[in-house]
């Protein structure tokens, strides 16, 4: 059985951000055009107006006070309300591909290897562009990878699923250096049109080198333990599967976006997801005075004070459960790993970390880390 360890990470961070108020300012614009249009239903009773968002609500809400997009202008013409991204020919790479390239090479030269030296690329997100070719193949070959590629997708989970798959290759010896990428273009499957939720998403890539300890070139943290659990849940769903009709035919959309029953998702996945840590740190003989830090996945800030609290079991200091969500929004699979990869440097040998991830299906995983 070989060492896994965490060698390289990346980060490919979209070139366009949309504000709270900007956001705003185009989500009560669409309201008032929907107002207007159904002016004689409101006025009979047979509808209720649309509500105006608020930037204060978001940011009391959620903590978020921007998000990067890979397309803004579509996102914020209040007639459209979704990112216009151009369909490519099948011979030219795909957007996913593009963006998980990027976050790959940053992860690949900070652990000193190159595409070809991977023999497993894992594409780990909550939404796959096509049904096939894997991304992950496509990725595998723009890489010049060898061995095998597949995509995965565990929702807001995917990516610590992903290196569990991937960590217990590399301990079993199958593969000897594993890629887990999760693109995210969460703005295409946001419904930006729901007051309810249409702050939430923003779109990102990362990625994460899984070798052996033993061919580690540089500073690099040993997984001392991972765990994955799921249980089935409706209140978090996006049904836009081929059995259904595509997103193209507009007025009948909603049930092939994101939805959530936010306020259930709150209250359910919060014992969960504490209960998960604790009994991980448990299993592993740590305990929470070993924990130097927690890069939790970055839904909502309040859900993230509420875990760090109950798991260290006394206030985070600043800096111990670093958010990146009031940046990046929520990025589904892919924000536990953008904390884990702004907010890991510092860390020295000895010390001790949890990578945890959780969401849709429910879903929570965990990666237990040591600087090495
Ligand atoms: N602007 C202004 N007001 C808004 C609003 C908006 N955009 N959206 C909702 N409101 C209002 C509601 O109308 C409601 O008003 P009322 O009290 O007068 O009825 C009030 O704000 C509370 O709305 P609610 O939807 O219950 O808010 P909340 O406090 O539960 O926060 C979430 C909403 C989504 C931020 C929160 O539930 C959450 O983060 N849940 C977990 C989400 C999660 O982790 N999901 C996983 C996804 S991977």
């Amino acid at each position: 059985m070989y060492q896994p360890a965490l060698t390289g990470s990346g980060v490919f961070t979209p070139q366009q951000t949309i504000t709270n108020d900007e956001l705003v300012v185009a989500f009560n614009a669409y309201a008032d055009l929907w107002n207007e249009e159904n002016a004689g239903a409101i006025a009979s009773g047979a509808c209720e107006a649309m509500a105006q968002s608020s930037s204060d609500f978001i940011v009391s809400a959620s903590g978020i006070e921007q998000r990067f997009v890979m397309d803004k202008e579509g996102v914020l013409d209040p007639k459209r309300m979704f990112p216009r991204l151009a369909a490519r020919t099948d011979d030219a790479p795909g957007i996913m591909a593009e963006m998980g390239l990027d976050a790959a090479r940053q992860a690949l030269a900070q652990a000193g290897r190159s595409g070809e030296e991977i023999d497993c690329v894992i594409c780990a997100a909550s939404n796959h562009e096509r049904a096939y070719p894997a991304i992950a193949i496509e990725i595998q070959k723009l890489l010049g990878a060898g061995g095998f590629a597949f995509d995965m997708n565990v929702a807001c989970s995917s990516a610590t699923f992903g290196i569990q798959a991937a960590a217990d290759m590399v301990r079993s010896g199958s593969v000897r250096r594993a890629l887990v990428i999760c693109p995210e273009i969460c703005s295409a499957h946001l419904e930006w049109r729901d007051r309810d939720c249409h702050f939430i998403f923003g779109d990102v890539a990362t990625a994460v080198v899984v070798e052996r300890a033993e061919d580690a070139q540089g500073a690099h943290f040993l997984v001392k333990g991972t765990r994955c659990a799921t249980e089935f849940s409706n209140n978090i769903r996006n049904n836009n599967g081929f059995l259904r009709r595509t997103r193209d035919q507009m007025e009948d959309r909603r049930d092939m976006q994101f939805m959530q029953n936010g306020r259930k998702v709150f209250k359910e996945v919060l014992p969960m997801v504490s209960a998960h840590i604790a009994g991980h740190m448990d299993e592993a003989g740590w305990s929470a005075a070993d924990l130097k830090r927690l890069w939790l996945h970055q839904a909502n800030k309040t859900m993230n004070d509420f875990i760090g609290k109950k798991v260290l079991g006394r206030v985070p200091e600043p800096g111990e459960q670093p958010n990146i969500l009031q940046d990046y929004a929520n990025t589904s699979s892919a924000g536990s790993i953008i904390a884990f990869a702004k907010h890991s440097d510092d860390m020295a040998p000895g010390d001790r970390g949890v990578i945890c991830s959780f969401g849709a299906r429910y879903s929570v995983g965990s990666v237990l880390v040591e600087r090495a």
